[in-house]
């Protein structure tokens, strides 16, 4: 095997620990990346010259584009949203989801009618490809950081563009989902030179992953 190390980076959070969960399921694995209480950032299988490290989601296409991991796994929102010149290259099927145009029902009409309505979002570039590319609707996008439902709610925007997991966020603050805009779930990304340089070992690594699941 070679010396040198492959490097993976995840996005913090539950898509990470699912990801770790699979990755020890085909045998690799790092001491303490399960300790909660840990503040270490790079976790590494000495046996099977892997080293993880955990990032925010939406760097994890930044250190992969960069060639700073050679592999990444995250959500195909965030790879959506960022844009990165990567490879996508496994659906792992977990951490399914939709992102959807939500708001309150009396919201429909704003999207039908073609005019400038706002929309809230933390997917500013995902919004505005739907309703400037698909929609050909002209809206103002405003950028949001967390708890999106609450846009429409305190009158910030007619709509949202947001995640839709089990749907109890929007039931709970009185909106519906209107239209979706696509399908999610966590994917597996490579950098390019990283997959010409390391293609057996990437490869074997994701047909044993995709064994796995
Ligand atoms: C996400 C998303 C919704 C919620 C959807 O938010 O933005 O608010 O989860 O999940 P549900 O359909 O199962 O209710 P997250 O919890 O990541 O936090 P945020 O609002 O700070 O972005």
């Amino acid at each position: 095997m070679s010396d040198k190390y492959l490097t993976i980076a995840l996005g913090k959070g539950r898509l990470a620990r699912q990801a770790i969960a699979l990755f020890e399921k085909i045998g690799i694995s790092c001491e303490s990346i399960n300790d909660k209480t840990t503040r270490k950032l790079i976790f590494t299988d000495e046996e099977n010259r892997i080293r993880f490290f955990l990032a925010k989601a939406p760097d994890v296409p930044t250190y992969v584009e960069y060639g700073a991991a050679d592999i990444g796994i995250v959500g195909e929102d965030t790879i959506l949203e960022e844009g990165r010149n990567i490879y996508e290259v496994l659906d792992l099927g977990f951490g399914k989801c939709r992102m959807c145009v939500c708001g309150p029902e009396s919201a429909k009409k704003y999207l039908s009618g073609g005019g400038q309505i706002r929309v809230a979002s933390k997917y500013p570039n995902i919004a505005s490809d739907y309703f400037f590319n698909k929609k050909h609707q002209t809206v103002e996008i405003i950028k949001l950081n967390g708890s999106i439902e609450l846009a429409p709610i305190v009158g910030l925007s007619e709509v949202i563009v947001d995640i839709v997991e089990t749907g109890s966020t929007l039931k709970e603050n009185g909106l519906v989902v209107l239209e979706e805009v696509v399908p999610l779930s966590a994917r597996v990304v490579v950098n390019h030179v990283s997959m010409k340089m390391n293609n057996e070992r990437i490869n074997d690594l994701i047909r044993s992953l995709k064994g796995a699941l």
